[in-house]
């Protein structure tokens, strides 16, 4: 049995403060977003960033994304465009991260931006994560609150169960209401999408105005969630099965049956969204082959098979 030596906090004012004053302390700490559970610390301390590489045992060339309390804070890090302004507008607080080249006088530890010359921002909607924001009044640096190269946290309990022992605090917010990472858009030069999440193309291109290129990966930043194996769980995985074999354990979508656990039995694609890291999760605990029900490639589902993709790519 493994002890946890990392203290769960409630997001009440006593956890909330203690989880700022570690933050303060340059020490890492686990807080709940919308999409999924993040590892913060100060954005401006290159030894506290470090940390996080270390807990995450990182590879330290991948950058990480900024948290802000407040929409208007971006633009004391970042260059503040046109097209920012409309996104932030119709997405922020929420579940979009925008790249955007960093300003004179921002203050980032290089270790965040890997010494990249643009910045990853976002300013999450989740009641507990903004309250801790506000509580530290700063930057927050945070990836995914898992170790690298596993799948994404979407409880508390994921947390403790990938870093404990490696991590100051986890700030309990219950289980992310969305449970697929940041959709982010580059507005370095030509707006482009590059990584899909809940907030979809359509609706990207509807708020700008505009087209969005699709990213062509530039080779120097190798973006993790662009690497092709990532969010991997231990088992084999098969997708787009209609009819699993004996000894898969299928992950259903839709009316299925014989499903060991369904992501949506209804066919909704956010319910789906939301249970994906945790359902993976439990049937890589039980299983050593998961077969996974084909998924609609519209709306919110394009983002659940790039993940799907990338958890089942040869490694
Ligand atoms: O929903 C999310 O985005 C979660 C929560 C915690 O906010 N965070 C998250 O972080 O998914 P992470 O580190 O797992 O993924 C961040 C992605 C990576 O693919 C990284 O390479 C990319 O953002 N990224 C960060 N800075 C970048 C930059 N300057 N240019 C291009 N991509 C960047
Ligand atoms: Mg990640």
């Amino acid at each position: 049995m493994t002890v946890s030596s990392t203290p769960l906090l409630c997001p009440d004012p006593e956890g909330l403060a203690r989880a700022a004053a570690l933050l303060r302390a340059g020490a890492c700490v686990a807080l709940p977003t919308e999409t999924v559970y993040g590892l913060g610390a100060d954005a401006r301390n290159g030894a506290a960033v470090a940390g996080i590489y270390a807990a995450k045992g990182r590879p330290s060339f991948n950058p990480l994304i900024v948290h802000i309390a407040r929409p208007e804070d971006a633009a004391r890090y970042v260059v503040w465009p046109e097209a920012a302004a409309r996104l932030a507008a119709a997405f922020w607080p929420g579940p979009l991260t925008l790249v955007l080249p960093l300003r004179e006088g921002h203050g980032i530890a290089s270790l965040v931006t890997a010494g990249l010359d643009s910045l990853a921002i976002r300013c999450p909607a989740h009641p507990v994560a903004q309250a801790l924001l506000a509580g530290f009044d700063g930057p927050v640096a945070a990836p995914s609150a898992n170790p690298s190269g596993k799948i994404s946290p979407t409880q508390a309990a994921h947390v403790i169960e990938g870093l404990t022992g490696r991590i100051a605090a986890v700030l309990d917010g219950g289980a992310a209401e969305i449970g697929l990472e940041s959709t982010i858009v580059s507005l370095t030069g030509t707006p482009s999408l590059l990584r899909h999440g809940s907030i979809t193309r359509e609706m990207l291109e509807a708020a700008l105005g505009a087209p969005l290129a699709t990213a062509t990966t530039p080779a120097a930043i190798t973006a993790p969630g662009q690497l092709a194996s990532h969010y991997a769980p231990d088992a084999a995985l098969r997708l787009n099965v209609t009819t699993p074999a004996a000894d898969e354990a299928l992950l259903g979508f839709g009316p299925v049956e014989r499903a060991a656990l369904n992501l949506s039995a209804a066919g909704d694609l956010r319910e789906a969204a939301a249970n994906l890291f945790a359902m993976l999760r439990a049937l890589d605990a039980q299983a050593s082959k998961i077969a996974v029900s084909p998924i609609p490639a519209r709306g919110i589902g394009l983002a659940i098979n790039d993940r799907l993709t990338r958890a089942a790519a040869p490694r």
